[in-house]
Order: C-alpha cells, then sequence, then structure tokens
C-alpha cells in the first residue's frame, strides 16, 4: 500500500508515518528526514539545502524530485511506503504521478491531517527525538515514561531541529499555506483525498488513519 500524508508542520505526520509503518510493514519516506540527513553529512546537496531549511522555505522541487525518486526504488520499498512531507507543492505531485506511472505503481489514500494553525507552533517547539534511536517526544503531549530516559532503547540523549524555533515555525506554516495546501485540492479533484482530525489525541488520529487504510 503507498500513502500519501499531508498536513502543515507539527500536524502529526511523523508521529502517525512511524505508527503506520509498523502496522503497515511499509517505509516511511520523510523528505524531511532525508535532508536532515544531508545537511548532517555534509554532502553538496546538503549544504545546498542548508539555508533553505532554516529559514523555512521549500527546497528547490527539481532536488527533491531526483531525490525521492531513487529512494522509491530501493529494495525495501517494495512492500509500500509513506510520503510524509512530500509532494508539497503542485510541481511536486504532477512530477509524483508522472515518476509513479513510469514505475508502475498508484498512490491508493492521500490523508490530510486537519489541524488548527495556532496549536501547531506550542506542538513544534515542544518537540525532541532520541538522539540514539529517533524515538519522538514533546515537552506536554508524549513524554517519555521516565524523565529523561527513552522508552524504545533506554537512550539518555536527546536533540531539537534547527528549524523548531517559533520564528521558523511561523515561516514554515506561511510556506504550508502559500504553496502546499493547495494541492489538496489536486487530489480532492481526482477523487482521492481523505481527511482525519489531527487536532484530537494521538491514539484517536492513529483510530482514524486505521479506518481508512483497512
Ligand atoms: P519536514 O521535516 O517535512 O517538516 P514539516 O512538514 O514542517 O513537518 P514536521 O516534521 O514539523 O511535523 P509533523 O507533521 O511530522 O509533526 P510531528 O509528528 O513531529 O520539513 C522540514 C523542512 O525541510 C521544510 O521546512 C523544507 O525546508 C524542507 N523540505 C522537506 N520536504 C520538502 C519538500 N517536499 N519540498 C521542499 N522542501 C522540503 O508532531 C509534532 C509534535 O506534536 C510531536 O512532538 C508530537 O509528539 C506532537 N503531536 C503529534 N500529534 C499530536 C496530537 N494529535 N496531539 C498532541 N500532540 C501531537
Ligand atoms: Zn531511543
Amino acid at each position: 500500500m503507498n500513502l500519501i500524508l499531508l498536513g502543515p508542520p507539527g500536524a502529526g505526520k511523523g508521529t502517525q508515518a512511524k505508527r503506520l509503518e509498523e502496522s503497515l510493514n511499509i517505509v516511511q519516506l520523510s523528505t524531511g528526514d532525508m535532508l536532515r540527513a544531508e545537511v548532517a553529512s555534509g554532502s553538496a546537496l546538503g549544504q545546498q539545502a542548508k539555508e533553505v531549511m532554516q529559514s523555512g522555505g521549500l527546497v528547490s522541487d527539481e532536488l527533491i524530485i531526483n531525490m525521492i525518486s531513487s529512494r522509491i526504488d530501493q529494495d525495501d520499498c517494495k512492500n509500500g511506503f509513506i510520503l510524509d512531507g512530500f509532494p508539497r507543492t503542485t510541481a511536486q505531485a504532477e512530477a509524483l504521478d508522472t515518476m509513479l506511472s513510469d514505475k508502475s505503481l498508484k498512490i491508493d489514500h492521500v490523508i490530510e491531517i486537519k489541524v488548527d494553525d495556532d496549536a501547531m507552533v506550542e506542538r513544534v517547539t515542544g518537540r525532541y527525538t532520541c538522539a540514539k534511536c529517533g524515538a519522538g517526544y514533546h515537552d506536554s503531549f508524549q513524554k517519555p515514561k521516565q524523565d529523561g530516559v527513552c522508552d524504545k532503547c533506554g537512550g539518555t540523549e536527546f536533540k531539537r531541529r534547527a528549524d523548531d524555533n517559533a520564528e521558523t515555525v511561523r515561516a514554515r506554516l506561511d510556506a504550508y499555506h502559500e504553496q502546499t495546501a493547495p494541492i489538496a485540492g489536486y487530489y480532492a479533484g481526482k477523487g482521492v483525498l481523505k481527511s482525519v482530525d489531527g487536532m484530537a489525541a494521538i491514539d484517536e488520529v492513529t483510530r482514524q488513519l486505521n479506518e481508512i487504510v483497512v
């Protein structure tokens, strides 16, 4: 099964994609995570992306489309994938259609996680991940069971993203409304768009998603 999760920064795309990855045995393809790995490795691509990401703007369509196309060709995507953070512009959505038809693949569900902007700044600025295994946490909404210790791997080091400050989050929300929100209309026009209530608790959002993907 191949899915697209749509939604602004903090909507819960990454949180839910990780759960679906386990329950459906398919892989999460987060363009944000891929770009952060490129930045951390100091690659030419990472150097190109770093400043744009820190400003809250969008990296060039061409770079992203090439990156995702070669990722989909890898063996671990054979059982299916969840696109998280891609497509993000109409040009990316159109390129994805062409790419998938060239590879004889299709998207089964495009699911929009609907949320209120006001809550997103708190969600994003409060978030952190385990430095060892990548498990996601939040200062208020998703604390580890034991303070300072990762539930999944017992790790005690955590990190926060460079673009998760209030100013950059607002710029990312602006970019979402200007460039990404219109693609919901693109998929609605094709009759494949579904939505879940992203303001509900994390487990309830998972329940709504499971109803769509079963
Ligand atoms: P990216 O990494 O994709 O960031 P984003 O879209 O801004 O999404 P986030 O990761 O911030 O949010 P999320 O929806 O995954 O929320 P999460 O589950 O963590 O992109 C980063 C940058 O890379 C972009 O700004 C751009 O520059 C570049 N980029 C990436 N893709 C690109 C593309 N295709 N084209 C061009 N440029 C691209 O949840 C957030 C927090 O809230 C967590 O702490 C979680 O615990 C909590 N939470 C989640 N759900 C709930 C809930 N229901 N109730 C309460 N708390 C919740
Ligand atoms: Zn961990």
